[in-house]
């Protein structure tokens, strides 16, 4: 099926806001030139002429935005989790990144992570790289032909990455990203180009800056990693001791964006009132990596206060410190951390629900990319149908029982087709 013009019909489910999950059993979902035209209990009149495409029993369900995963650490995910933060990227991560400079390396390693995410829930992710530009370039030319829709960041890092991955000061790093963006311009169809500083401790004041700039100059936006862990909290401050905290750090180097131009800050763990405040006026976005907050024991972010506070917020699997790119294995850990937060840490923050861990997996982080992540009219059309029938049961089930039984349950639950903007971009074979 290539054409971007067709009905799906099977067990749609979708958000309506983050409150509520809208169900259709056996109903129409119409998708015209790659847009949404809504989901429909019976097929209106104006829609009969289309291919129809009959699921039966299946669960058709917005496609996933991952907000925040790491290429490159893909192939070494499960691996050394026994650490926190800091040395965990010191012994395996950066010396894993730093293999990157040999493109035969990269072209394999990235293949793997390729062909994976386009076989999950993701439709779309907001990706790192490594600091080298060739093997960034080989990464999003891999994803493009995907047909996902992704960002990809070169990485900067001037500092702090050990002999084998530093660039040799802000100025050959700010060089190498104008570079980078030039041999992507009018390269890719899916897939754009963002900008990466690792973090503060990678980046130095003046690299900041001229991120800072640059970003301004070309309008290009930011992803980054923010309050993950607490030894990594108090080392920024030592860094950058003009700083109220760590979103101020960002804050005063001019990289935390604008609600037209929003950056991502994975984790914010550790996130107080004030950096809320931050994050909110920026009209930023955070990545909420519950997997990967917990192997790295960086603690529980409390997320319902963010959600209630009105920030932008999606879901992030950050392989490899998370060791999955499941997004339904994501919302699962994101529910259970969330309740362990409301009985552990403070019981005036109450557990999020299932209604609002489906929309930040799907809308939540879908809206980054505009109208994305819900079958309302006038979104893109992003949709994964699963196969649920090797979960047996002994009673009928409805539509939101049975999504919230996948999440629970992801291994039962089987991918059949995935379509980005109306085009299929992955079917099951066997
Ligand atoms: N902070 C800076 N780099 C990284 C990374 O690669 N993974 C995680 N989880 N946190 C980081
Ligand atoms: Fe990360």
């Amino acid at each position: 099926m290539i054409q971007e013009s067709f009905v799906l019909r099977g067990g749609i489910a979708f958000s309506d806001n983050k409150n509520n999950i809208t169900t259709y059993y056996r109903g129409y979902l119409v998708c015209v030139d790659g847009i949404c035209k809504g989901a429909f209990p019976a097929l209106p009149e104006e829609y009969k002429g289309l291919k129809l495409y009959d699921y039966g029993e299946r669960l058709i369900i917005p496609g996933m935005t991952d907000l925040h995963v790491h290429a490159p650490q893909y192939t070494f995910r499960g691996i050394g989790m026994d650490e926190e933060l800091l040395e965990w990227l010191s012994t395996y991560t950066f010396p894993e990144e730093a293999k990157y400079s040999d493109m035969e390396y990269a072209h394999r390693a990235y293949n793997y992570f390729t062909e994976d995410l386009r076989r999950c829930f993701s439709t779309r992710a907001v990706v790192f790289g490594t600091l080298h530009n060739e093997a960034t370039l080989e990464l999003m030319n891999q994803l493009d032909q995907t047909g996902l829709i992704t960002y990809v960041g070169k990485v900067n890092m001037d500092r702090n990455g050990g002999e084998n991955l530093e660039e040799a000061d802000a100025a050959a790093s700010l060089q190498a990203t104008r570079e980078w963006l030039e041999r992507c311009e009018g390269r890719y169809v899916n897939t754009k180009p963002i900008l990466t500083p690792r973090f503060i401790p990678s980046c130095s004041d003046e690299l900041m800056k001229g991120l800072g700039e640059l970003s301004k100059e070309k309008g290009l936006r930011i992803q980054s990693h923010l309050s993950e862990n607490l030894s990594e909290i108090a080392w920024v401050k030592e860094l950058v001791p003009a700083s109220s905290c760590y979103a101020n750090a960002y804050e005063l180097f001019d990289t935390m964006g604008t609600p037209e131009c929003p950056t991502i800050m994975a984790h914010c763990v550790h996130s107080d009132e004030k950096e809320m405040e931050i994050l909110k006026n920026h009209g930023a976005y955070i990545a909420h990596c519950a997997d990967s907050n917990m192997n790295l024991t960086s603690g529980i972010a409390p997320i319902r206060k963010f959600l209630d506070a009105g920030i932008n917020i999606g879901l992030a699997t950050d392989v490899a410190a998370g060791s999955s790119m499941n997004m339904v294995k994501t919302m699962l850990i994101t529910l259970q951390a969330s309740k362990m937060y409301y009985r552990l840490v403070d019981q005036n923050v109450k557990p999020l629900t299932f209604e609002e861990v489906f929309y930040l997996a799907t809308e939540g982080g879908g809206s980054y990319f505009g109208k994305v992540g819900t079958f309302k009219p006038g979104y893109d059309f992003d949709a994964v149908v699963v196969d649920d029938s090797k979960m047996c049961s002994m009673r009928d089930m409805s539509i939101r029982e049975r999504i919230e039984r996948m999440c629970y349950n992801d291994a039962d639950a089987v991918i059949k087709d995935k379509f980005v903007k109306g085009r299929k971009v992955y079917t099951r074979t066997e």
